[in-house]
């Protein structure tokens, strides 16, 4: 990044204008904050009412009795699908437009509520069909197209686990995932478009069973068209299954415990494996939906467009569950952002007339390089609010997303939360004022913290840890079959106090905003994905040549960050460029095309500390040409 994120011109401040104002759900956002902290648990029962249908209503709203596995609403029966979608049906609604649709390749689709939850009950009970149960695991492997919201649905309405594996993942990533869920049942697609190219899922697929031999039935959407391996008895196409008479267009939802697991999202972690992310079905629909409704001040006639990727927890909350309990119209867009040209984007601002758009720093850095002409070609005057997620914006980038594109009219709302947070924790709503690249204070009802080592809190302008100081409804409940790896990872570090640790580095300034720094563990965004150095460097030594690799994060002005790898070769293998391509094919293979090195350089010894674990740290110090710190724990 070329500008500090953190020092940004003092005094600039963006002030909402008279008229966001007048029309937004919150005017005051003090007196709504202060108010929640009397009584968080008040405050998300009243959410919890007046946004969702409960079948019945919960006896207690949380139960800390056995910390951290904390449960909300407890006793509540809810299906998320009800609210989604079976109500919708019931009122005019069911006309509206769910999701307008626009493959890479110019293809248009769009589905009314109605029209979408006919096709969920027919995939449900083509799921149901299938063997599948309310609490089995489902995998989910597709591109963004329609039929991956439609899948995710069918999973919650029959109360099965969806675990969506983001599409550009490959093999290995892919086999691992299935393999900790124990998915029997996989649904996927032929390929999808992106870049002009097809992306072959159905061949990933087939090689990912090869090697986690769980699944005996895969679903495949028919996309690209291309030809595609199919097993007999395996493998069935979508279309055909959905044309069979038990695709019948009733399917009652399954009546869900509000505790019940909805989904699992693995994430990367620390070390080893990633971790399945729970969440259930009742508190974390409450706070997506609150959170979306406030933050972006979403209203029924709003054009709504979260252009992220339905495979990462921002897709699954702010694609899917958010809009849709919501009653929102999103739109859905297949492929790159600047293909065939660099107005992509723009060009569909234009032509649906989106009101909200929401996106990652990285997607506007990339999309700034190609200059304002683009932009300026098209008409963007139905915008009225801007999202941010995924890293810190700079500066930079937050103002050419202000003028350029929100033409200084739009707020940008940058929001800070996790896949293990489930919803927005930090971000402003439009009666916030704002400072480019602070996320500036928490939501109503969610109380944060930036504190030092021994539970002190900082001082302005001191970096610390960002911890959350109380549970919240959309919380994680568990990492899925490793409890252990829960309480160790996220509430052990502060468990004196009960907080919970976020793996931020952060700091408060005069005004109380937050601004988040980055991450303080092993985890690496590289364009706002989430990676962790574990994945990569297994990756690493799954080739023959590798006896042992480290990865580190370094940053990039687009990017956010890149991966720089430093491999120690086995006996007999040289180093040379053309194994270092080598090398980053085979991660394209394994892992995947966000996982790829920048730069890989070969090295004879890894600087570690004397009880064997990698300095990562000093690595990235001599990568960026930084003193290297406190070495005195550096093996000699
Ligand atoms: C980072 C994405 C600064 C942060 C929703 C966090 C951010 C990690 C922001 C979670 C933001 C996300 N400002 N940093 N607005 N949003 N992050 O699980 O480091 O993919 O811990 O969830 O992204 O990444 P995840």
């Amino acid at each position: 990044m070329t500008e500090d994120v953190f020092a940004p011109p003092i005094g600039e401040w963006y002030h909402p204008s008279e008229e966001l104002l007048k029309a937004a759900h919150v005017q005051d956002y003090d007196e709504v904050y202060r108010r929640s902290m009397e009584d968080v648990e008040a405050f998300w029962a009243e959410r919890a009412e007046s946004l969702l249908e409960w079948y019945e209503k919960w006896d207690q709203v949380l139960d800390a009795s056995q910390a951290p596995f904390y449960k909300w609403f407890v006793g509540g029966k809810i299906n998320i699908v009800h609210n989604a979608l079976d109500r919708h049906t019931k009122t005019w609604r069911r006309n509206k437009l769910a999701i307008i649709w626009e493959g890479e390749d110019g293809d248009k689709r769009t589905m009314s509520y109605w029209r979408l939850w006919q096709e969920v009950n027919k995939f449900a009970n083509v799921l149901k069909s299938m063997g599948v149960r309310r609490g089995d695991r489902v995998t989910i492997y597709m591109g963004r197209i329609p039929e991956i919201i439609v899948a995710m649905l069918a999973c919650a309405k029959i109360g099965a686990v969806h675990s969506v594996v983001y599409g550009g993942f490959s093999e290995q990533a892919l086999a691992t995932r299935i393999e900790d869920a124990q998915s029997r049942v996989l649904v996927t697609a032929d390929g999808s478009w992106l870049r002009g190219k097809i992306v072959p899922l159905k061949d990933v697929v087939d090689e990912a069973i090869h090697r986690s031999p769980v699944v005996d039935t895969v679903i495949v959407v028919k996309r690209t068209g291309q030809n595609v391996n199919m097993v007999q008895g395996r493998d069935y196409w979508y279309h055909d299954l959905m044309a069979l008479p038990i695709a019948s267009r009733q399917c009652p939802t399954e009546v869900m415990d509000a505790e019940d697991p909805l989904f699992i999202l693995y994430t990367s972690g620390t070390t080893g494996k990633p971790k399945g992310v729970l969440h259930t079905h009742g508190g974390y629909q409450v706070q997506v939906s609150a959170t979306l409704q406030w933050c972006f001040d979403l209203k029924e006639e709003d054009r709504y467009w979260c252009a992220a990727d339905p495979g990462w927890i921002t897709g699954h909350s702010y694609i899917v569950y958010g809009p849709l309990i919501l009653g929102a119209t999103s739109i859905l867009y297949e492929g790159a952002p600047n293909f065939p040209y660099p107005d992509r984007w723009w060009r569909i601002v234009e032509e649906y007339g989106v009101t909200i758009l929401y996106t990652a720093p990285t997607a506007i850095r990339g999309l700034m390089r190609f200059g304002e002409a683009w932009p300026n070609r098209r008409d963007l005057s139905t915008l009225r609010l801007l999202g941010s997620v995924g890293e810190p914006i700079n500066p930079e980038a937050w103002r050419w997303y202000y003028t350029a594109i929100g033409k200084e009219r739009c707020p940008i709302i940058d929001t800070w939360w996790q896949t293990e947070t489930g919803a927005f924790m930090i971000a402003p709503m439009p009666s916030v004022s704002l400072k480019p690249g602070s996320a500036t204070r928490p939501f109503p009802g969610i109380k944060v913290d930036v504190v030092r080592e021994d539970g002190t809190s900082c001082a302005t302008g001191e970096d610390g840890d960002l911890v959350i100081q109380a549970p919240w409804p959309s919380m994680l409940r568990t990492v899925y079959g490793d409890p252990q790896r829960y309480v160790d990872q996220y509430w052990t570090k502060y468990a004196k106090f009960g907080w919970y640790l976020a793996g931020d580095t952060a700091r408060k300034d005069e005004d109380g905003y937050i601004w988040v720094i980055g991450r303080n563990d092993d985890v690496i965004k590289v364009s706002g994905y989430r990676l962790g150095t574990a994945e990569v460097e297994s990756g690493l030594v799954s080739h023959p040549s590798v006896a042992e690799a480290a990865v580190i994060g370094v940053p990039d002005e687009v990017r956010g960050n890149v991966i720089y790898a430093y491999c120690i070769l086995r006996n007999g293998y040289a180093p040379s460029l053309a194994l270092a391509d080598q090398l980053k094919a085979h991660i394209r293979h394994e892992v995947g095309p966000i996982a790829v090195p920048e730069k890989i350089e070969f090295v004879d010894v890894l600087p570690k500390t004397r009880s064997g674990k990698i300095m990562r740290r000093v690595l990235k110090a001599r990568a960026m040409g930084l003193p290297e710190g406190d070495t005195s724990t550096l093996e000699e």
